[in-house]
């Protein structure tokens, strides 16, 4: 059985990976499971300065998912470098640094500090909902994304993955755009903007008063702007959004997606990343295939 899964050069014995911001830095989840068994970490989202991110109340649960509004809490680009990446370089799995800055030349400048060895990719948030300045301000407009990631293709000697927002009325042309731009591969969806309010004390629940919907709520969106980007673009994606089960993940991998990321599952289950990774294997010996990219984009239409 070869589940193993290449995303623009960065080599994954597993097609599934971490979502970023739902797995900490890795390292939180070593007691858990074995790291080496994840197709590849998405580390937490990183900033050049450490950020404190927004006061609470940041997570809510909602009917079939979450709602979170962290506003990129880290301990900033120094930090990672310094203090994590040299423990979490001790495993065997590719670490894609997923970066967010308030200006385009900030995500440059954090994308040639992540060119250092232990680095396999760069993950370009251009799609958080849950902060002022940057993040999903740049994911909503075609011209703002393709200069960010061009900054960041210019300055990087990893592959860049963009990180699309679902917050838009046509992912087509923001696919297309970041394409265009140099990425070498596009990751889909980040979270969609939503909120709830407390009927008790007639106030948002969430001290951001918005915050971003994750979990199988979002599946539906998810998987219908993997299809529609798969048909547009050349680059592999990584599709996520809502993925709980293998059964998930294969829906993902039939609509186009190369590689698919597990996100909100870990605060359910922290080995939800194998424990799907293996459903996958299973079902594919059901099948009698062999490799994972035999489903990657077979969805039948007619
Ligand atoms: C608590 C939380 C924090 C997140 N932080 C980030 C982040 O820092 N950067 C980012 O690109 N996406 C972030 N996301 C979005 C996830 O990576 C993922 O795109 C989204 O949650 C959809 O997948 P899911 O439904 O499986 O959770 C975060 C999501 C959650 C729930």
């Amino acid at each position: 059985m070869d589940l193993a899964t290449d995303i623009a050069g960065i080599k994954m014995k597993t097609p599934v990976m971490t979502a970023s911001g739902t797995f900490g830095f890795g390292l939180e989840y070593r007691d858990f499971m074995d790291i080496n068994q994840i197709g590849a970490i998405v580390v937490k989202g990183t900033t050049l300065e450490p950020r404190a991110g927004n006061p609470g109340r940041r997570i809510a649960e909602t009917p079939a998912g979450m709602l979170n509004a962290i506003g990129l809490e880290n301990p900033g680009v120094e930090e990672f470098i310094q203090g994590i990446l040299p423990k979490l370089s001790t495993y065997e799995v590719p670490i894609i640094v997923n970066i967010s800055g308030k200006t385009a030349e900030e995500y440059g400048e954090l994308a040639s500090r992540l060119n250092i060895p232990g680095v396999a990719g760069i993950e370009v948030n251009i799609s958080c909902p849950n902060v002022k300045q940057g993040g999903i301000a740049f994911g909503t407009d075609r011209n703002s994304a393709a200069s960010v990631v061009r900054q960041v293709k210019d300055n990087s000697r990893v592959p860049v993955i963009a990180k699309l927002s679902p917050n838009v009325t046509d992912i087509v042309s923001m696919a297309q755009a970041v394409e265009a731009a140099g990425a070498d591969a596009i990751s889909l969806i980040n979270t969609l903007l939503g909120m709830a309010i407390d009927i008790h004390s007639w106030k948002p629940v969430l001290g951001n008063i918005v915050g971003g919907l994750s979990g199988p709520a979002v599946k539906p969106v998810a998987l219908r702007m993997v299809w529609q980007a798969a048909q547009a673009v050349k680059v592999p994606l990584i599709g996520m959004g809502g993925i709980m089960t293998a059964e998930d993940a294969i829906e993902f991998l039939l609509a186009g997606a190369s590689a698919v990321a597990v996100g909100t599952a870990n605060f359910v289950n922290p080995c939800a990343a194998r424990t799907v990774a293996e459903g996958i294997g299973e079902y594919l010996q059901q099948r009698g295939l062999t490799q994972v990219r035999q489903l990657v984009g077979k969805m039948i239409t007619q």
